[in-house]
């Protein structure tokens, strides 16, 4: 199912024509690096269903990421709670190494922002990551997002000490605001 659109990008539910193409960007160390090693087929496959099940019963969740001009499965990208902090709404990213580095991920991530604090009316969205993770970070300052606190958060079974930033509804307003003018 198609979602959202960007300049680029077609954010949707994962297809099964997709599950491949995941599981050789979740199976690469260097993708993996921050998300606790490379995963096999069936765990791939298992989060992006997992993935489409929470968006039928949310309307949010960690989804595809399509480009526009030709198709191309590049990533995930989206809106999830996590277990640890249920009251908050995280944003993530993931994208194929040879996609880093023209803006994908943060073109993606305002879109879905902008789904969360217009048409889920969150009050503030986070994101969370490992402090070495500065590709992360730097997509999390690009947004607006500033640091909120360090916690210890479980995911997928394993804790890592992470850094917690925010952006409140109001923040992401006054930059979405100055960015169009
Ligand atoms: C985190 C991740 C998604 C960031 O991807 P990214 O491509 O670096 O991030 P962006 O989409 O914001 O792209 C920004 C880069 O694109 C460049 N760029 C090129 N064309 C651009 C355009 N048209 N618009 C905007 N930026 C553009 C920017 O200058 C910037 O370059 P830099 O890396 O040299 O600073 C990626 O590194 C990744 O998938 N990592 C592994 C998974 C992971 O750790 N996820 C987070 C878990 S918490």
């Amino acid at each position: 199912m198609d979602i959202l659109r960007t300049e680029r990008l077609l954010l949707r539910t994962f297809t099964e024509a997709d599950l491949p193409r995941y599981a050789a960007l979740n199976a690469d160390p260097l993708v993996a690096e921050w998300l606790g090693g490379p995963l096999s087929r069936a765990d791939s496959d298992e989060i992006a269903l997992w993935a489409n099940s929470r968006w039928e019963a949310h309307r949010f969740g960690l989804l595809a990421v399509e480009r526009l001009a030709d198709g191309e499965f590049l990533g995930m990208c989206g809106l999830h709670r996590l277990k640890d902090r249920p009251d908050d709404v995280e944003i993530g990213w993931r994208l194929a190494h040879r996609h880093w580095g023209q803006g994908y991920a943060t073109e993606a991530a305002r879109a879905w922002l902008r789904y969360g604090f217009e048409e889920l009316d969150l009050p503030r969205i986070i994101s969370t990551t490992d402090e070495p993770n500065v590709r992360s970070l730097a997509v999390m300052r690009r947004l607006g997002f500033t640091f909120l606190e360090h916690d210890r958060i479980e995911d997928n079974g394993q804790w890592f000490d992470a850094v917690v930033y925010a952006l409140t509804r109001e923040d992401w307003a006054r930059e979405d605001r100055a960015r169009r003018d």
